[in-house]
């Protein structure tokens, strides 16, 4: 088969890795990639939002599959303007992507089918906005409606910070994003991302991660895509898995075909396990980045056999193996991340640090002057599998500490929930 994937960060790198591994593919292209996806990819430009021209390569090279990494093209539609084409995309139709795209769609359908998530409401003026949080209190969470790179959500501990948060969203601090905003309650608890592999009818779990959001040591500072993440999450017991599916993912799948948006894809749900139970923070609809890197590194099957089964239909008669061992990766950033990163620093050491086990993903790095350079926030993505989390989180650390780069910087307690279990548990 020939694959072009689509997108150029430690999620996509950790795609390329794992598809290239299949007996299945002939040839594997990226667009736009990383130099880490060009040792296993053919990097081709093209212009992502230009779905014709996407089609059109397709087409000249006789691509069977594209796999599409980030939200951004789901939502804009570039999965239903291929397969127009007749070609086969992995990837929800823009009408599925909604429950990433929309949080106020999501609300509502989990309000709909009876979905357990966070009380809420949906707001398209300040005052009434303002009303409600005024009556509810704080602590109280306020989202911008739409897509805002992670950026677009409060969580107000005061009654003043959440005011200040409906302000800066209707007046245009996430542009059309915030046009309409979702206000919900708080919710308590331990956080999981829980994967599911679906195909339009059925949704086959697809593995369980727990990332580190926060830029600082013990979970301090402002909000990042992720600094690190393992697999899996001990919160996630067989009994939490059954009812995640029970009371969340399947009444989604039902509710979404009866919708007339079946979903195929990743669906990617944040999940906050509280007293009562799994409640349902947000979907996303595509891997999370950097849990895709771990997720990859337990996978005992073949990826591409997986996402074909999901794009024909066939999840019904699949199941998904997983290693037993833990995985754990640890982003290493360019100074300034999560604000303007430095660019351009030289990064040396990457086959040194490598070994048996251990995959350092690339995230944002370009090649200048025939040097590996930082190009981007989250730069490197050093993914290790251990007995334990607490050993794959001391195999990152250790072939990370050989990496030869003064200009990057990552947390040191990865994994630190987890680790502590262990711990306890031992
Ligand atoms: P989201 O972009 O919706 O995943 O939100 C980002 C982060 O905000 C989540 O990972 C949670 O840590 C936190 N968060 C979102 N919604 C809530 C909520 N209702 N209660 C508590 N924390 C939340
Ligand atoms: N790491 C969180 C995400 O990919 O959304």
């Amino acid at each position: 088969m020939n694959v072009l994937l689509l997108g150029s960060g430690g999620r996509e790198h950790a795609l390329a890795w794992k598809i290239a591994a299949s007996p299945l593919l002939t040839r594997l292209y990226a667009s736009p990639g990383n130099p880490g996806i060009g040792s296993v990819a053919e990097l081709v430009k093209l212009d992502i939002a230009d779905h014709s021209a996407v089609a059109a390569f397709c087409q000249e090279k006789k691509v069977d599959l594209v796999v599409v990494g980030p939200e951004g093209p789901l939502v804009a539609g570039i999965a239903d303007d291929l397969r127009a084409w007749g070609i086969r995309v992995f990837g929800p139709s823009k009408a599925a992507a909604r429950l990433e795209g929309s949080k106020g769609f999501t609300k509502d359908l989990c309000a709909k089918f009876n979905i357990p998530t966070a009380a809420y409401g949906r707001f398209s003026d300040l005052a009434s906005a303002k009303a409600y949080v005024e009556k509810t209190g704080a602590p109280i969470v306020i989202k911008a409606d739409g897509l805002a790179a992670g950026k677009g959500v409060t969580i107000a501990m005061t009654l003043e910070e959440a005011l200040a948060a409906l302000e800066a969203c209707f007046e245009g601090a996430f542009g059309v994003a915030g046009a309409e905003v979702v206000v919900e309650e708080y919710l308590t608890g331990e956080e999981a991302s829980f994967f599911c592999l679906c195909d339009g009818a059925t949704a086959l779990p697809f593995g369980t991660a727990q990332d580190h959001k926060r830029v600082g040591d013990g979970d301090t500072g402002p909000n990042t895509g992720g600094m690190g993440a393992y697999s899996p999450a001990p919160v996630m017991t067989p009994e939490m898995t059954e009812r995640t599916m029970r009371e969340i993912i399947e009444p989604t799948m039902r509710g979404m075909a009866n919708l007339g948006a079946p979903f195929a894809g990743i669906l990617f749900a944040g999940l906050m396990i509280t007293d009562q139970g799994p409640k349902l923070i947000e979907y996303n609809t595509r891997f999370g980045d950097p849990e895709c890197q771990v997720l990859m590194m337990r996978l005992k099957d073949d990826l591409l056999v997986l996402l074909n089964a999901a794009v024909d239909g066939q999840l019904a008669h699949m199941s998904a193996r997983w290693s037993d061992e833990a995985a754990l990766t640890v982003v290493m950033a360019a100074r300034g991340y999560p604000g303007t990163p430095e660019k351009g620093s030289v990064i040396r050491g990457l086959d040194e640090a490598a070994s048996d086990g251990v995959e350092i993903f690339h995230a944002g790095t370009a090649i200048n002057g025939g040097a590996l350079v930082a190009n981007g926030g989250r730069v490197l993505n050093v993914t290790a599998l251990g007995a334990t989390v607490g050993e794959a989180q001391r195999r990152a650390y250790a072939a990370l500490d050989r990496i030869d780069w003064p200009q990057g910087f990552c947390r040191r307690d990865i994994g630190w929930r987890a680790v502590e279990r262990e711990q306890a548990g031992a």
